[in-house]
């Protein structure tokens, strides 16, 4: 899995999360690094990667002796060696000093105290032993309670990293005994230069449009997005072409998405309908078809509020189509653009249950061009 293979080694690997990994970066270099964190943020977005380079910086050879020698400066950035005997356990998955547990398995009181118990030992090799807690807000409220109290007073020997895909669920009791960063969703356009650089390293051809398509898929994980990408490729080989990407991920290219809503502008209904059962005929999954539609017509109303404001969306959008949605925007009053929405939101409840696929689609249709 490409996902693997590529999990970030240093900081500076990551896209997207810049902001928080400066002022993790910046503490660590300060060595003054925090006893409890929490990464909250949508998955596939880097929390397990930070967490295991921050174990690794604070415990790397290399990196303890440049931030011990008072040589650094403000604004310099410090990554763990990767060379060291340290490092090179943490890159195996071997280093036995970091210990990550999976509270969507390990709910309950009991683990917590085992837990407990095993932070007053010292640690083995490193300086400090990391507890990586993973999905932290499935814990039960007495693993909470029972978690509180090591994280009131941990050893000084050991480092409590939490990560959570819903902050909303932790406790604010356990929040306000941790330092909070909160990860991003992954922009398009960051996602696109990432996917270019794997598939030359791997010798992949395939072109930009295909790797928007996959960028997109991920809805800003990177790992789904990774992980689509793998999936493609174990399917076609180093060659992937754009409607390979269409057919494997069920997915619509955007041309073709433009196409049917130029129907609906022209109020071509039999056009339009036979759109959704020619994207459903090469396989396009309803819901992503939907979900294109949806894309297509928010950006549509976007640009009718004020053109230049489409500009913000420009790591979403590549020009090219931002420039066509402009042109469209002329051919839609804001009126049936919000009516398109709320009509093809509502298709979305009977995706799951229609025993036609097309039929929720083709009945938004219908009833957006008798509104007009
Ligand atoms: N911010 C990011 N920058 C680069 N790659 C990322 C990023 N976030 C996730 N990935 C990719 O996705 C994989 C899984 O990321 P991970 O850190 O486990 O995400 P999370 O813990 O937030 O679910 C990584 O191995 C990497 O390939
Ligand atoms: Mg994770
Ligand atoms: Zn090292």
């Amino acid at each position: 899995m490409l996902y693997r293979k590529y999990r970030p080694k240093k900081f500076s690997e990551l896209i997207g999360q810049e902001h928080l990994i400066k002022t993790l970066q910046g503490a660590l270099m300060v060595n003054q690094v925090a006893h409890a964190y929490l990464f909250a943020g949508p998955r596939g977005t880097g929390k397990t990667s930070v967490a295991r380079i921050l174990a690794k910086a604070v415990n790397c050879v290399d990196y303890q002796l440049e931030v011990e020698s008072g040589r650094l400066k403000v604004g310099d950035s410090l990554e763990p060696c990767n060379k060291c005997h340290i490092c090179s356990d943490f890159n195996h998955g071997s280093a036995i000093d970091l210990i990550e547990i999976d509270a969507a398995s390990n709910r309950g009181i009991d683990e917590i105290r085992n837990l407990k118990e095993s932070v007053n030992f010292a640690p083995n090799i490193c300086k400090y032993k990391v507890y990586l807690i993973d999905e932290v807000h499935m814990l039960t409220k007495e693993a909470f309670n029972a978690l509180l109290k090591t994280l009131e007073e941990p050893p000084a020997h050991v480092i409590f990293i939490l990560a959570t895909t819903d902050s909303e669920k932790v406790p604010d009791t356990i929040k306000s005994r941790t330092q909070f960063f909160r990860f991003k969703h992954i922009l398009n356009s960051l996602m696109v230069q990432r996917l270019i650089t794997i598939a030359k390293s791997e010798n992949i051809k395939v072109p930009e449009e295909a790797l928007n398509l996959i960028a997109q898929s991920g809805n800003g994980s990177m790992r789904d997005a990774e992980s689509n990408f793998s999936k493609l490729v174990s399917f076609t080989g180093q060659n992937v072409s754009l409607s390979d990407v269409q057919e494997v991920l069920g997915l619509v290219p955007f041309n073709f998405v433009a196409e049917f809503i130029a129907c609906l502008s022209a109020k071509k209904k039999n056009e339009a309908i036979k759109y959704i059962n020619h994207a459903y005929e090469s396989g396009v999954e309803m819901d992503q078809f939907l979900k294109s539609i949806t894309d297509f017509f928010r950006m549509l109303l976007i640009a009718k509020m004020s053109p230049a404001s489409l500009v913000a969306y420009k790591n979403e959008l590549p020009g090219e189509h931002m420039q066509l949605i402009a042109n469209y925007a002329v051919n839609f009053d804001p009126m049936s653009i919000t009516k398109a929405l709320r009509i093809f939101l509502n298709a979305g409840q009977y995706l799951r249950t229609s025993p036609i696929p097309q039929l929720p689609l083709e009945l938004a249709v219908v009833e957006f061009l008798d509104s007009q």
